[in-house]
């Protein structure tokens, strides 16, 4: 069965009163995405906030948009999140998978719509998940790029091949006319903000994705 991540970045206006619907949700994973303002052209929560809002009721995975990752890594590891994602385009990705990994953190990366898929290849050995992004990361609430769905399915051919069970995961655009597809590409967890957070009934929503 898929998983979904519900990411907060579009409740920031009600956060405290609004995560607890998403803790209280169907969800099964809270997706926290860390901007610095550099490597995305926006900002979104820093530490101090998101240390007020976490209170362990859902596992949390954490997406690092990040120039310095390895700094950003050293203060979030202190919560334990399941995942924590940098960016293939980032230039301390081996450092920084290495730090996930002497930490006991399980590794994400992340590639943006124009990196070719081909190239997470090299690191499938060494990581948990793999996250496609399905719009320029940096903004909620964006249009899903359709050619997501090839690279996802190319990814999936590959590691069948190959004896890879590196978990695939796809952010961004993600709502119920495309969660099909996606889960038939072979994605193991979708991460959707605004088509649950915009809506009064997270359940719902949540669930129209996993059951299409
Ligand atoms: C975009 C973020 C996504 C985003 C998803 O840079 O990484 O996690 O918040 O939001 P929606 O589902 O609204 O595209
Ligand atoms: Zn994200």
């Amino acid at each position: 069965m898929v998983k979904i991540s519900t990411s907060i970045l579009g409740i920031k206006s009600n956060l405290e009163q609004d995560i607890l619907k998403v803790y209280n949700s169907d969800t099964d994973y809270i997706h926290l995405d860390i901007m610095d303002g550099k490597f995305v052209p926006n900002t979104s929560f820093n530490y101090e906030e998101i240390n007020n809002i976490y209170n362990y009721k859902k596992p949390v995975d954490i997406h690092l948009m990040v120039e310095d990752p390895i700094k950003y890594i050293n203060q979030y590891i202190k919560l334990n999140p399941s995942y924590i994602t940098i960016h293939y385009e980032n230039q301390y990705l081996y450092d920084s998978i290495k730090l996930l990994k002497d930490n006991n953190i399980k590794v994400g990366v992340s590639i943006k719509p124009n990196t070719n898929i081909e190239l997470i290849y090299k690191l499938l050995p060494d990581i948990d998940l793999v996250l496609i992004m399905g719009v320029e990361p940096g903004f909620g609430g964006q249009e899903f790029i359709p050619n997501t769905i090839n690279k996802i399915k190319k990814l999936k051919q590959y590691m069948l091949n190959n004896n890879y069970n590196t978990l695939i995961s796809v952010d961004g655009g993600v709502n119920d006319t495309n969660s099909c597809d996606l889960i038939n590409a072979g994605c193991d967890i979708l991460v959707s903000g605004s088509f649950i957070t915009n809506s009064n009934d997270y359940n719902k929503q949540i669930n129209k994705l996993k059951y299409m």
